[in-house]
């Protein structure tokens, strides 16, 4: 089988790479990439719907999976549905479960599934109604998709009322913040966990846990992930608690809408003192949570998604491997702000270390040597049989990367100790 991957960054990689390691896969092609996916599999540029339509028509494609939620919310899927192409991936209409704040609260609400309690609103003046009147906490979200960066928590009225107007005024996200959900602050600790779905039956992975802040002890403004570890072994306990309670009547209210989602769906937890309640939900695979999770699927990749696409996930049941898996992220030096690019690399030499692995993001090619080229420039998963080695292989080969500027956590998969 030959296989196309939308997107360009690490977890991309991981994807291809989880499919390059099927039976039955032949190929693995991915668009754009990046120039360090590029020294693994072939990358091709299809900046249009109907260039990949005719890349998957002229390559014998059997199918594409998009990696990230823009093109999923530009209804890539809906597309390629259309022209007879199959595709890993939720329609524009079932990705708005990620794309929309507001439709994924409501859903949530229509189906009692546990979340922060909330608002929505589309006036500016309500809102701000709303703030002076409300107890603090809170948390302000713009409705539409904001790479990440479109939540705010508040502590008091006069943080709030700013914070109202960059989101609504000042349009500081776009027309992400045309429309606005503030909700209760929720106390706990998160976790994530992804559901494989093919619209009627789904089956869900091991949890894993992101490190959003660009600082450790989880300080400073939040970056799109520095790091990640899989499993998560004090959240398995709620695993069922999951499965029942969150991805069931999610999935079975989103098919009775008339809105099945197809694909991968990822719901971001926060552990409170009264049980699992949902953060967010993303309909797509998480970055970096892919490239530990990824790493310790036994399953082969092509199987799972074989079943989504003929909707045999009933059938389907996940295998692990054994031990754990670290990921830790270099990036730029004034990420999540601005940061200079052109840097040039200095790779580790793995030599046959099959317990690392390289996944590339913000990289590309200049005079046949890498440079960095985004804020996130590429990550480092290890994989190992207790968490302590785990974490410290990860960080001596992450020691070994150089670059002008590299900035990274040093705490990483820290929480999993204790
Ligand atoms: P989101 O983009 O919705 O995942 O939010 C980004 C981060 O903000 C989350 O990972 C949480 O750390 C934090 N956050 C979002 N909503 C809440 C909430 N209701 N209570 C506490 N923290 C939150
Ligand atoms: N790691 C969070 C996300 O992918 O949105």
């Amino acid at each position: 089988m030959k296989i196309l991957v939308i997107g360009s960054g690490a977890r991309e990689h991981a994807i291809a790479e989880a499919m390059q390691r099927s039976e039955n896969v032949e190929s693995v092609i991915v668009s754009p990439g990046n120039d360090g996916i590029g020294q693994e599999f072939e990358i091709v540029k299809l900046p249009e719907f109907e260039d990949i339509k005719q890349f998957v028509e002229n390559n014998d494609i059997n199918y594409v999976f998009v990696g990230p939620e823009q093109p999923l919310a530009d209804g890539l899927v809906d597309f390629l549905q259309v022209n007879n192409i199959d595709a890993i991936g939720p329609t524009k209409a079932a990705a708005q479960i990620e794309s929309s704040k507001a439709y994924a609260k409501n859903l949530m609400k229509r189906c009692s599934v546990p979340t922060a309690a909330y608002e929505v609103f589309t006036e500016y003046d309500k809102a701000l109604t709303y703030l002076l009147n409300c107890a603090y906490p809170q948390v302000l979200k713009a409705d539409g998709l904001a790479a990440g960066k479109g939540v705010i928590i508040v502590d008091d009225k006069d943080e709030a009322i700013h914070a109202l107007k960059d989101i609504m005024l000042d349009e500081a996200f776009g027309q992400a913040g045309s429309q606005v959900v503030i909700e209760e602050f929720m106390v706990g600790w998160e976790t994530s966990i992804f559901a494989f779905s093919d619209g009627n039956s789904f089956v869900s992975t091991i949890f894993s846990q992101d490190h959003k802040a660009i600082y450790d002890g989880d300080k400073g403004p939040n970056t799109g992930g520095m790091g990640a570890y899989a499993p998560v072994e004090k959240a398995s306990e709620y695993h069922q608690y999951v499965d029942e309670n969150i991805f069931t009547p999610v999935l079975r209210a989103m098919r009775e809408e008339g809105n099945p989602f197809k694909g991968v769906l990822y719901a971001g937890l926060m552990i409170t003192n009264e049980g699992p309640k949902v953060v967010e939900f993303n309909c797509r695979f998480g970055d970096p949570e892919t490239q530990v999770v990824l790493p310790l699927l036994k399953t082969d990749l092509n199987k799972v998604c074989s079943a989504i696409i003929k909707k045999q996930v009933e059938k389907l049941t996940l295998e692990w491997k054994e031990g754990f898996a670290v990921n830790v992220v270099a990036a730029s030096k004034g990420y999540p702000g601005k940061y200079e690019k052109g840097k040039p690399i200095s790779i580790p030499v793995l030599d046959g270390n099959k317990r690392c692995k390289i996944y590339y993001s913000g990289v590309k090619k200049e005079s046949n040597h890498l440079v960095t080229n985004g804020g996130r420039v590429l990550s480092i998963t290890a994989k190992a049989e207790a968490l302590k080695d785990t974490i410290n292989e990860a960080y001596q080969t992450f020691e070994k990367l150089s670059f002008e500027g590299k900035t990274y956590r040093t705490d990483i998969a820290h929480k999993g100790l204790s």
